[in-house]
């Protein structure tokens, strides 16, 4: 995958995303990361990049001429999908992270100030993603964030052993805890059935602590997360089924 970012601040990317797995990614050549200076396409004669907004009111706005000169140019020869980082966007959910994974090139432009030009969003931007509700001063640190969750996705950017299979929201709940050796730390004990080596036990403890938190700190996740019968008796949503009783003599008779 390649990925152009399009922002004011491009010396912020490659400290964070040239680092750890995102890192690795584009030292085997699975990942690209291209940060494009906007402000290398501004015609003003002080490299300004904003101006007041119509209307009136506090902040600037980003004006078109860069911008559009800037998407212009980067998008020659690089058909890309192209996202604005927004707090007005949709928020991403790991469910569009996996899905903007399977993408060839993408386009990320930060936004700044007090926003970008409604034109150019209009004209120019394919979808708008938040990483959340609140206001970041830019564009860039949720770029990175978009960024960092989407590649885990891609296939060969994660090792064998760091899956993005089973982790919170990969089955639609928050994921159970984990526990490493040794066994008791400082008087606290890691859960006896993880030691047991009985997979069926630990698979049923591990889906129950998942449904335990998912219900305590995330609850409306439940409600469209896909659960099985034995999760629905668990959570008290169903009865349990009654068991079946052995016939004796007397019931046979
Ligand atoms: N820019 C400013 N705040 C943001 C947010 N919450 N998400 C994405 N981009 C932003």
């Amino acid at each position: 995958m390649k990925i152009k970012i399009l922002t004011l601040f491009p010396d912020m990317f490659m400290p964070v995303l040239g680092a750890s797995i995102a890192g690795r990614a584009i030292e085997n050549g699975i990942l690209a990361i291209e940060p494009v200076n906007i402000r290398d396409y501004t015609l003003d004669k002080h490299r300004r990049c904003d101006d007041t907004p119509y209307g009136g009111g506090a902040g600037m706005v980003m004006t078109p001429q860069p911008l559009i000169d800037c998407l212009r140019a980067q998008t020659q020869g690089f058909p890309a999908r192209r996202i604005l980082l927004s707090p007005r966007g949709a928020t991403l959910t790991q469910q569009r992270a996996r899905e903007l994974a399977k993408e060839e090139n993408l386009l990320f432009l930060c936004g700044h100030y007090e926003g970008v030009d409604q034109r150019v969003i209009d004209a120019y931007i394919d979808e708008e993603i938040s990483i959340g509700d609140y206001v970041l001063t830019g564009g860039e640190l949720a770029a990175m964030v978009v960024i960092d969750c989407l590649i885990r996705h891609i296939p060969g950017v994660l090792g064998s052993g760091e899956s993005a299979g089973e982790e919170s929201f990969s089955d639609g709940l928050l994921e159970y805890p984990h526990y490493t050796r040794p066994a008791v730390y400082e008087g606290m004990e890691v859960p006896e059935v993880l030691r047991s080596g009985h997979d069926a036990n630990i698979r049923k403890w591990r889906r129950e602590r998942s449904l335990d938190i998912t219900r305590e700190r995330r609850p409306e996740l439940l409600e469209t997360a896909p659960l099985s019968q034995e999760d629905r008796i668990y959570l008290g949503w169903e009865a349990p089924k009654p068991k079946r009783r052995r016939r004796t003599k007397e019931t046979k008779a």
